[in-house]
């Protein structure tokens, strides 16, 4: 694999599932792959799972990590080309991403869209700089408009627990009180359009998502009919794509325990963090359905999975 930006850099999704699973019964197997070589990990943005679990899996390979927090200890970065950067950018991402290629073997890289600007934002501009100037593999930590890293934990968490060969997996919006980036449902769409099992989004009319990354998947604004004998239930808020970046915040669509009960006993999937009593209530995320604390424990594996493919 030469970079991961997305689920396009995978050749077969399902083999590398595999391999993470694997990867989580012997993560010591392969502790010298990485040695003497340095993941630099950037983030404009916070982060807890992806910057911890991220490190934890270069660790298993022996490698050595930097991180480094753009917004408050380095230079603001220029994206766009030929500007005249008279503004309030110190450095052009070409010149970064190269410089720091040269200090790193593999660059993971976080960066929110902005939610304002929807064609620069789907450009993904910035982890496509990087990939081209670093002259390293670039992993992606959560871009603009897709989270794979979160996806292929996700699909492992599927994996371990589905008690049926092919699974009803439903995606369901829920409210919030920011908007919130897209990456995370359009990643999970994007990457269960590429298993056999049945997959159904749902969501408030007006808040469809990309039809690139909804695909083949099944959409309705019925969450109760959505829900009826699904196995998973993946619950996520985005903001508008076609109202771009708008903020919808409906509480009848928050997922409570008793929304589970027309469920296949489903298992109750989101990939933090999660604010309790908005997204999800306390009764759905505390009880037996949950497996939250699953796959974020799971983000190791498939981090490690990815970095593994890199370094072979
Ligand atoms: N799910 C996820 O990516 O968590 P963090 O934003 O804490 O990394």
């Amino acid at each position: 694999m030469k970079h991961f930006l997305s689920v396009d850099d995978v050749d077969d999704p399902m083999m590398l599932v595999k391999e993470a699973i694997n990867l989580k019964s012997h993560p010591l197997v392969y502790d010298d792959l990485g040695i003497r070589k340095v993941l630099g990990l950037i983030f404009l943005n916070p982060s807890l799972r992806t910057r911890m679990s991220t490190t934890r899996a270069a660790y298993n390979l022996g490698m050595n990590v930097m991180s480094l927090n753009m917004s408050n200890d380095s230079w603001t970065l220029e994206t766009e080309d030929g500007v005249v950067m008279d503004g309030n950018s110190i450095e052009h991402v070409k010149d970064a991403a190269a410089v720091m290629g040269q200090y790193c073997e593999v660059i993971g890289i976080r960066s929110f869209p902005s939610l304002k600007d929807r064609e620069d934002d789907y450009g993904e501009h910035l982890i496509k700089y990087f990939a081209q100037y670093s002259g390293v593999p670039v992993i992606n930590l959560e871009s603009s408009t897709v989270h794979p890293l979160q996806s292929l934990a996700d699909l492992v968490t599927i994996e371990e627990m589905k008690k049926r060969a092919k699974p009803k997996v439903v995606m369901t919006w829920a409210p919030h009180v920011r908007a919130l980036p897209q990456s995370v449902p359009n990643s999970f769409a994007e990457w269960m359009n590429r298993t056999d099992y049945e997959f159904v989004i749902t969501h408030p009319e007006g808040m469809g998502l990309h039809p690139k990354f909804v695909g083949d998947a099944t959409v309705t604004h019925d969450q109760e009919k959505a829900l009826e004998n699904a196995d998973f239930v993946y619950v996520k808020n985005w903001s508008g794509f076609e109202h771009y970046g708008e903020l919808k915040n409906d509480p009848s669509w928050m997922i409570d325990l008793n929304k589970l009960k027309n469920t296949n006993n489903a298992k109750l999937m989101h990939c933090l963090p999660v604010r309790r009593n908005v997204v999800i209530a306390d009764d759905a995320l505390d009880s037996d359905h949950s497996v939250i604390l699953k796959q974020a424990g799971n983000r190791v594996c498939a981090a490690q999975a990815v970095l593994k493919s890199i370094l072979m």
